[in-house]
């Protein structure tokens, strides 16, 4: 489904600060700030999926965008789990993650990062992590439809060697040929992913697909 026009219309924030100056609006079932549908919970199988696969390998995983919390749940569940760093920009969201896993925080087991990965990554280590979640939200038209593009070569540093990263896809069914160009340029060769199907809404504005791509990419 292409968003671009629907997205250009809702109009996007000056600067990055003014995401995090408008309210982060939760119901039961959705995600808005800034007037943009961020996250929607008949994304649930979908994040699970997501979950699992950047978990994996057990051990550290990186997160990226909290939103509602669904996807971070499901990586929680995993019975190999060491560490989960979240990295979250917006504070009304960071407020959520505190709310919905108080234990888990106090535990050691969620870390929570409040920032904008673009500042914050850079701060961690090279092969640091055994998998990673990347599922942000395009802050500027030019992401529109690739935001995830802009963090493969920094998932690709943060990685340990055979660590695997997986995101939000924004395709129905197969990588397009700039995606997999995209993953290549960053370094990565092993790419394989699963068909997800979902039943979005009739009325959900991102999409309207009955599948999404759950991409497996290995360092
Ligand atoms: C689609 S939601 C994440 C949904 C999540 N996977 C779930 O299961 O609920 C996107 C989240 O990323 C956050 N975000 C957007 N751009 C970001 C950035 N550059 N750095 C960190 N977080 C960002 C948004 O504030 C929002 O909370």
């Amino acid at each position: 489904m292409d968003t671009t026009q629907s997205r250009k219309d809702i109009g996007f924030p000056e600067d990055r600060a003014d995401w995090n100056r408008t309210p982060a609006v939760f119901d039961d079932h959705t995600l808005k700030i800034s007037g943009h549908p961020v996250m929607e919970d008949w994304e649930d199988g979908y994040m699970k999926r997501l979950a699992q696969i950047a978990s994996m390998q057990g051990g550290r995983v990186l997160e990226l965008g909290f939103g509602m919390g669904i996807s971070a749940g499901y990586i929680q569940e995993s019975k190999k789990l060491k560490d989960h760093v979240v990295v979250e920009c917006h504070p009304d969201v960071i407020k959520i993650a505190v709310d919905m896993y108080p234990e888990q925080i106090a535990s050691g087991k969620m870390h929570l990062m409040s920032g904008f990965w673009e500042d914050i990554t850079p701060l961690l280590k090279d092969g640091s992590f055994d998998g990673i979640l990347f599922d942000t939200y395009p802050l500027t038209e030019q992401e529109i439809h690739g935001n995830h593009f802009w963090f493969f070569e920094e998932a690709h540093r943060l990685l340990k060697k055979g660590g695997v990263l997986t995101y939000y896809s924004d395709e129905a069914k197969r990588f397009s040929e700039n995606h997999l160009l995209r993953l290549k340029a960053a370094g990565f060769h092993d790419i394989t992913y699963e068909v997800v199907d979902v039943d979005p809404p009739a009325d959900c504005e991102y999409w309207q697909d009955k599948t999404i791509v759950a991409p497996i990419v290995a360092k």
